[in-house]
């Protein structure tokens, strides 16, 4: 597989604090790679190091193999869509999506062709003659997104691009994100500090805090094998314990981690018990449960019961027997 960025050992710093610290990640031709991370923790300045809008104090950064120190924004294969984009308002959403087209030297019906094809790709080919201030914001957020891709670039960088958006229209509009990247064949990196959205939407994921990526890898394997708890935090409901405290304790130190999926909760002791408590909470999601048990020991352990299983709900005062393989244990680092 080849790169189409390749980040080498770059660091920016603004002031006294290190927003981007020595981050090395390749990002491959037609990949969707999502950032993920907790607010200022360097997504934003990240790709602003991509798109040229900042220069790193160290480090370089190459674009399909060239190196781009000191090309200019506008000289790079690559389109950025800003968590606070802005949309020209005395212009309708047809001539928003057309105006990069333009300075690009695009007329007639080449024009029309790319405007169509772009509001079509975000589903708002009904309303090219409205004005910005005629849209919801969910609508206009589509348009900044229709004017990025109108221009067909290599690499399409955006941040935060259904921040605006209800569930509904966000999750339609990760399938159509995801429909266009395979029909254009464009890499995008977006950025998000949505865990689910950068799980259902990517093909890596590269989680980042305080400035370094903690690690970068499949949603799969960040979700099955974090590099550490912080990851693992990350990434969904989980148990985390001291290996101390642990119930059965297959692990010398460090930190013990078990996703409350994997834990099997009854009201009647078995041979495979590994620990009992009583059902302190139980948070009730849909699906299923996320049941909380304060074991004998003074653990608390979060169990995932889901809700076809038959039996009445638990609720909390309850005596429970739990039991988990071995197997379902991953040590971790903090
Ligand atoms: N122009 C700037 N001048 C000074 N500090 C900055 C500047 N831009 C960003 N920072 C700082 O760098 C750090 C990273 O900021 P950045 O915008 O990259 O975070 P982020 O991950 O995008 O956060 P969010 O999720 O809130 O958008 C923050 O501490 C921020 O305050
Ligand atoms: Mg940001």
């Amino acid at each position: 597989m080849t790169s189409v960025i390749r980040i080498a050992a770059v660091s920016k710093r603004f002031g006294p604090s290190t927003a981007v610290d020595d981050v090395t990640l390749d990002i491959r031709e037609n990949e969707f790679l999502a950032l993920l991370g907790a607010s200022g923790c360097g997504k934003t300045t990240l790709l602003r190091l991509i798109a040229g809008l900042e220069q790193p104090d160290s480090g370089a950064i190459f674009i399909g193999g060239d190196n781009m120190t000191g090309t200019p924004p506008y000289a790079r294969p690559v389109n950025m869509m800003f968590q606070s984009y802005a949309l020209f308002p005395h212009m309708t959403v047809a001539d928003n999506v057309a105006f990069g087209l333009k300075q690009d030297g695009i007329s007639g019906a080449a024009l029309t062709a790319r405007v169509k094809e772009a509001l079509e790709g975000v589903e708002l080919e009904t309303l090219g003659t409205r004005k910005p201030d005629q849209l919801s914001g969910g609508q206009r957020q589509r348009v900044a997104l229709a004017r990025c891709l109108a221009k067909r670039p290599k690499v399409l960088l955006l941040d935060e691009p259904m921040a605006a958006l209800d569930k509904h229209l966000r999750e339609r509009t990760q399938l159509e994100l995801m429909a266009l990247r395979a029909r254009l064949g464009i890499t995008f990196v977006v950025v998000t500090h949505d865990q689910s959205e950068a799980m259902a939407m990517a093909d890596r994921v590269a989680v980042m805090e305080e400035g370094r990526i903690l690690q970068v890898a499949p949603p799969r394997e960040l979700y099955e094998r974090p590099a550490n708890a912080r990851v693992a935090r990350f990434f969904g409901d989980i148990n985390l314990w001291d290996a101390a405290a642990a119930p059965r304790r297959p692990h010398p130190a460090g930190i013990v981690a078990i996703r409350p999926e994997r834990i099997h909760m009854s009201r009647t002791p078995g041979s495979d018990t590994v620990c009992e408590g009583t059902v302190a909470d139980v948070a009730y999601l849909g699906t299923a449960s996320t049941c909380f048990v304060t074991t004998t020991t003074g653990l608390t352990v979060r169990v995932l019961v889901r809700s076809d299983e038959g039996a009445p709900p638990f609720t909390p005062g309850e005596r429970v027997y739990l039991t988990w393989p071995a197997s379902a244990m991953m040590a971790l680092d903090p």
